[in-house]
């Protein structure tokens, strides 16, 4: 008998009987129709274009602009600019990786499975294709119907501050020229770099929802800790006994780098990453109730991780004849 080797595939959520994870699935294909739409909306299809197009809509978890949704309908609002909200958020992301991955960065080869953009298409169509997605994200915020003036101004503010100088930006700074540094400070490159986008699709979604400023506070706490873990998660991904067809990009990128990882050590980042779950466990159930789709959501993308915490879901009743105890599967752990 033979077994069939696993490669990489996005995320894929394991289908049971459950209206969540459908209604997971339904959204991330609504996401990508929008960013495809989107992308195409000027009629080229010249190396640019496709260079932009095959970063955004390449097999990716579209963890954020899924984030931007699933907090939204936890919070009872269905505004029809929200997709476009959290496609801006996916285009940042998108563009953020073009740039991570060139030669001067993190002189990464292979992205989602695939060549990364500059090995495809040449550093100098990604580099003007980041910029390009990055100017779209703008774009799309301040076109998108049915977005009253006062929340699209905060939405464009909220975004703009996220990627710059004091943000994202500053955080991949520190990552390349930070040196070896305390975990502490290590931490906060980590939330710069990773934590923002998470949560800033969290905070459009409270903007765009009208939230009480209490339950944006615990909202944005529980994104910033969730990206806390997702950071360790993926330094773990780089390590040994790791595949890159399993895991579609490059191991080993890490090595000699100032991770929690290599600070701390194994045990200790191994730690840090279920306090991290546990506290954004806390803050997202004081934000918005034990129960709800980003909760789901959670168990799926911290399946192997998020046990004790109430990501993951009760064990299914013996009668039920559930396939299996979990909700969902991360294929991609
Ligand atoms: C990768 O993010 C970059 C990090 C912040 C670690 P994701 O793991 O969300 O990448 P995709 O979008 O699923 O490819
Ligand atoms: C990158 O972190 C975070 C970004 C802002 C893109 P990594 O450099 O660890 O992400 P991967 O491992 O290349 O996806
Ligand atoms: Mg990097
Ligand atoms: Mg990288
Ligand atoms: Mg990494």
């Amino acid at each position: 008998m033979t077994t069939a080797t696993p490669r990489y595939d996005g995320l894929r959520l394991k289908k049971f009987d459950d209206a969540v994870f459908d209604d997971i699935d339904t959204l991330r294909s609504a996401i990508d129709d929008r960013i495809e739409q989107l992308l195409s909306a000027n009629g080229q299809s010249d190396s640019l274009a496709k260079a932009m197009r095959t970063s955004a809509l390449s097999a990716g978890k579209r963890m954020r602009p899924l984030l931007v949704m699933l907090v939204a309908r936890d919070l009872g609002c269905a505004s029809p600019a929200l997709i476009d909200v959290a496609c801006s958020v996916e285009l940042v992301h998108a563009a953020s990786l073009i740039l991570d991955d060139l030669p001067c960065m993190d002189d990464a080869s292979l992205r989602r499975g695939k060549p990364a953009i500059h090995i495809q298409f040449g550093q100098d169509v990604a580099i003007l294709a980041s910029v390009a997605l990055l100017s779209r994200a703008f774009g799309v915020l301040s076109q998108s119907q049915d977005i009253q003036p006062a929340t699209r101004a905060r939405l464009v503010a909220t975004l703009a501050q996220t990627v710059g100088d004091q943000g994202l930006v500053r955080g991949q700074f520190e990552d390349l020229h930070g040196g070896a540094r305390s975990p502490e400070a290590i931490a906060t490159t980590n939330e710069l770099k990773t934590g923002l986008l998470l949560g800033v699709a969290v905070d459009m979604a409270a903007i765009m929802c009208h939230a009480d400023e209490s339950v944006s506070q615990q909202l944005r706490a529980f994104a910033l800790a969730a990206g806390q873990a997702f950071q360790i998660k993926d330094d773990f991904l780089d390590g040994a006994g790791n595949d890159s067809a399993i895991t579609g990009k490059d191991t080993g990128k890490d090595i000699g780098k100032a991770t929690l990882i290599n600070t701390l050590g194994f045990d200790e980042a191994q730690r840090r990453l279920s306090a991290c779950l546990i506290e954004a466990d806390r803050c997202l159930g004081a934000a918005v109730g034990g129960k709800g789709r980003t909760r789901h959501f959670m168990g799926a993308l911290f399946a192997k991780e998020a046990k004790g915490t109430r990501f993951i879901a009760e064990p299914a009743k013996p009668r039920e004849l559930r396939p299996s105890p979990q909700l969902a599967e991360l294929r991609l752990n």
